[in-house]
């Protein structure tokens, strides 16, 4: 921990060191969810290109070799730092919701949820924006062209690749779902099987549908003979989307939220993802204290206790800013975290049931992933995108390889519902046309004056808690590989436990906090955090995958 001469003077060095714009990391790091992706990732470095190339190789790469996580029917965020002007970007990929959507189509004439009507099918599917965020990358950032930044891809999903030990088991788990659509049961379990490890998996359809965006851009997706395909198998299938849906759909740029703990510069997620508010308003919190004098037992109940107030928050007032207004000022004021703060007691859990009321958790799954890249020149690039669930809604339009997401479950079904990850919300978060559902996914910078982090993971409703954690170990002295190493743990407001991984609390801890009145719940590890870190001083970069997952991490 900082010792607060050490804060003072870091805040006031702070203006002057901040940024790395001045000198150069003088050599690329990537860091993946698979070892297929990474290297397509550094071939495109090799050739020329800039971590914006770099992101748009490995996002696509990711669709090929993790679809189950995302692909190019699915969307998510990517956090740009342009290093010659020492300026971020925020490019909002996430998907939004068909015209036709309204706010009770996932309940029935008594107004009760439907079960899985927002996860299964096409009729779960939001209309997808990943490949204009790439499109958008590559355009207005890479060195290279499209056609070069998805090369890797498409011969990965060409040539096929030999099916991994993740692969596999996740194909095992969703045979059910996989299998009520013929195209992705086709693609993922040839001869009706689920293949074994070391598999040749092609996918040519997917090879085509990505040579078609290479040769056309984005409107090679939202536009044309794809579009429509797309459409009539959706609508086919019981879904609602238009080719309207899809040739609206745009990209938003945002600013990325900025805050500051302790000196330390923290730049993430804006809505439509809760991720930065809930990050910043837990640190705020947690700035009152002075953690580094308290015992490790303390640490963390001032950390849980951070987690249950900001999680609160994200489903009182969060969703889509282009239909909500939130009151993101208020919820970032150091003010509101001390008011927060004195709710706090140092000796006892709150329950969230004396918190103003908003509903339960769900299990951890794979799904979502995580790039975090550095070049030699200094941009970066964190980026958090998904299908949402497993091998999102199940549903590929026949003939495209591509596997549509389920990310209407982010919205909310009904107010107080949990959704898939037990997450609560209301009306903030109400499905509405062409609206984005709230998302966690947290892509995040944390710069120092001593250097800087590029951070983010998979993981729902967990994401958040998993990036504060990964946080408050780099601020208090963690590299990449300690980041993504660290024993988790998670509050989310409702229900009211905290999951924990083994190891993340001694046995004395788990009495202690089981004293304060903690419900505390035992869970398998989870996420999958991919982090860089660079050292101005001393120049070193590392960068790490987590080693909970076959991720890999390379920097050359
Ligand atoms: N689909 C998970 C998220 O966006 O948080």
């Amino acid at each position: 921990m900082k010792t607060r001469l050490g804060v003072l003077l870091g805040l006031l060095i702070l203006p002057l060191t901040l940024s790395a714009a001045s000198f150069k990391p003088g050599h690329d790091a990537v860091a993946s969810a698979q070892p297929f992706a990474t290297k397509a990732g550094m071939q495109v470095l090799a050739k020329g290109g800039n971590a914006f190339d770099a992101a748009v190789a490995v996002s696509a790469a990711l669709a090929v070799v993790e679809p189950y996580s995302s692909g190019i029917g699915g969307g998510g965020f990517w956090l740009l730092h342009v290093a010659k002007d020492n300026r971020n970007t925020f490019i909002d990929g996430r998907e939004y919701a068909p015209a036709a959507a309204t706010a009770t189509m996932y309940q029935d004439k008594n107004g009760d949820v439907i079960k899985g009507a927002s996860l299964n099918g096409p009729l779960s599917a939001a209309i997808p924006g990943e490949v204009a965020a790439l499109a958008y990358i590559n355009k207005h950032y890479g060195r290279l062209s499209l056609a070069q930044d998805l090369a890797p891809a498409i011969k990965l999903a060409h040539d096929g690749f030999p099916l991994d030990r993740m692969f596999h088991e996740m194909i095992a788990n969703r045979v059910d779902k996989l299998k009520q659509w013929p195209a992705a049961a086709a693609v993922f379990m040839p001869g009706g099987q689920v293949p074994p490890t070391g598999y040749i998996l092609k996918q040519p359809d997917l090879a085509r549908t990505l040579k078609l965006i290479a040769n056309e851009g984005d409107a090679g997706f939202y536009r044309g003979r794809l579009a429509r395909e797309m459409v009539d198998a959706v609508r086919a299938n019981g879904g609602i989307w238009s080719l309207e849906d899809l040739r609206d759909y745009k990209v938003v740029l945002r600013q990325p939220l900025v805050g500051e703990y302790h000196g330390m510069k923290i730049i993430s997620a804006p809505p439509s993802s809760s991720g930065g508010v809930v990050l910043l308003e837990a640190l705020n919190i947690l700035s009152g204290y002075d953690l580094s004098h308290d015992s490790n037992l303390m640490q963390k109940h001032f950390i849980i206790e951070a987690m249950r107030y900001a999680y609160r928050d994200r489903a009182e007032y969060l969703g889509d800013p282009a239909f909500v207004k939130m009151p993101i000022k208020r919820l970032l004021s150091p003010y509101y975290a001390a008011g927060l703060r004195v709710s706090i007691l140092p000796d006892k859990a709150t329950p969230s049931s004396d918190l103003a009321p908003v509903a339960a958790g769900a299990p951890e799954s794979h799904h979502t992933t995580h790039i975090s890249i550095l070049d030699k020149d200094g941009n970066r690039v964190a980026a958090t995108f998904t299908v949402n669930f497993r091998f999102g809604s199940g549903f590929m339009p026949p003939h495209t390889g591509v596997i549509l997401n389920d990310e209407m479950d982010d919205f909310v079904s009904k107010p107080g519902v949990p959704n898939g990850f037990g997450l609560v919300g209301n009306s903030a978060n109400a499905i509405a046309p062409h609206k984005r559902p709230l998302s966690s996914m947290t892509p995040t910078f944390l710069e120092t004056p001593h250097g800087l982090a590029i951070l983010g993971t998979p993981g729902g409703g967990r994401i958040i808690s998993m990036v504060l954690l990964g946080t408050l170990d780099y601020f208090n002295g963690g590299d990449a590989t300690s980041i993504v190493s660290i024993p988790r743990y998670h509050m989310q407001y409702l229900p009211d436990v905290v999951f924990y991984e083994p190891g993340a609390f001694t046995p004395d801890e788990v009495t202690g906090l089981g004293n304060m009145g903690y419900t505390l719940q035992r869970v398998t590890p989870y996420g999958n955090m991919q982090a860089i870190t660079w050292d101005y001083k001393t120049g070193k970069l590392m960068a790490a995958a987590d080693p909970r997952d076959i991720g890999t991490a390379e920097v050359r």
